[in-house]
């Protein structure tokens, strides 16, 4: 089959440069002494899980119970949710998920440390934890001092809980800004400081897991790092591309459109918009909801749920016609391709392999 027989819109994936992010990013892994456990919050797919584990990952990263859920069921063990999980049900789940699949989770705070610790106990079982440690992101975990320190000590005297390190997302550091090499630095100080705290008060430092896409490649640069979970590097996308962390030839996820309207000499309309690529801007902010391939003059300048609408720019001497297809960059492909129920990967116009984004919509 080639991709002019499958009906648009399509989420498309090169493989060849798909395996060229995982091989690159295993090899970054290996020379520095990282495990490397991708965040499969982009791909939401078992079957890549599993491409990821070939390539050198030693587990995987997960946000949700259902996420952990999907890669259990397929034998994809060694889990990490980083995500602070609350309520008695989701940790019933998890803990019938720990009965089959080796899975850790990221914990913040006292609160759903001991509801776990009780599922826990119940079921005869020990959970390990991250403490999650805020070193800039300003999202989740305390900073590293005292409330940090109060809080791993309490998660330590838990039962049913091993603590096994700290977990941090430096998701906050882009270092195509003016102030990322001073964000990168302060992120290798607070990790600094908080593995002071830790081994004061005599608490395992075997796992400490950072990383993300933007800072893949430095890493090593934040000391005491065992550990690395990016997950857009899979496909990479136009944020990344604005951020200087790959360039357009690493984007291996596209949007295969149709052109559906010319409504006007200057524009044209696609058959995809918000429920197809999703509303999320580009970090940093640049105008546009994607990149038309092959097209730079050509703006994806708005959208409606099933319409997009393209500014064609210098481009209407040779206009892309009714019919014609049109392949696009999305601007967050983590969100995107959750909108997808199949991605279809590719090699040339061939298509070579289909599969379910199974995670797709597991929020739970
Ligand atoms: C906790 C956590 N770890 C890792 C990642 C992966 O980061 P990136 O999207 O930069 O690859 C994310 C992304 O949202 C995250 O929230």
């Amino acid at each position: 089959m080639t991709i002019w027989e499958l009906d648009t819109p399509a989420l498309l994936i090169d493989l060849d440069r798909m395996e060229a992010n995982l091989e690159r990013a295993a090899r970054y892994a290996e020379g520095h002494g990282l495990r490397l456990r991708p965040h499969t919050k982009t791909h939401k797919s078992p079957y890549l899980g599993r491409r990821q584990v070939e390539h050198g990952a030693a587990g995987l990263t997960v946000a949700k119970v259902s996420e952990a859920e999907v890669m259990a069921a397929d034998g994809l063990g060694d889990l990490l949710l980083a995500y602070p999980v609350w309520g008695d049900a989701k940790w019933s789940r998890l803990t019938e998920i720990a009965k089959t699949a080796p899975i850790a989770v990221a914990l913040d705070s006292e609160e759903p440390a001991s509801g776990l610790s009780r599922h826990a106990v119940r079921t005869g079982l020990t959970i390990g934890i991250l403490a999650e440690v805020d070193l800039g992101m300003r999202r989740c975990g305390f900073p590293p001092g005292q409330r940090f320190r109060d809080f791993t000590r309490a998660v330590d005297r838990m039962p049913g809980l091993k603590l096994e390190g700290l977990m941090f997302y430096p998701g906050h550091v882009n270092l195509a800004a003016p102030n990322g090499e001073e964000e990168l630095e302060a992120v290798a100080a607070g990790l600094a400081e908080a593995l002071d705290g830790f081994r004061q008060d005599g608490l395992s430092t075997s796992v400490v897991s950072g990383g993300s896409t933007p800072t893949l490649y430095h890493s090593h640069r934040v000391p005491g790092t065992t550990e690395i979970r990016p997950g857009t590097y899979v496909f990479n996308d136009r944020s990344q591309v604005a951020m200087g962390a790959c360039s357009w030839n690493d984007c291996a996820a596209t949007i295969m459109t149709t052109v559906v309207s010319r409504p006007s000499p200057g524009s044209a309309v696609i058959d995809g918009g918000s429920k197809t690529f999703t509303s999320d801007p580009v970090r940093p902010q640049e105008p546009g909801f994607g990149s038309i391939v092959g097209m730079s003059a050509v703006r994806f300048e708005k959208m409606s749920e099933e319409h997009g609408v393209l500014d064609l720019g210098d481009h209407q001497a040779r206009p892309p016609q009714i019919g014609e297809r049109l392949r696009i960059v999305p601007n967050h492909v983590c969100v995107t391709v959750n909108m997808h129920s199949t991605a279809h990967g590719i090699r040339g116009e061939r298509v070579e392999r289909s599969w379910p984004v199974k995670g797709r919509g597991k929020l739970h």
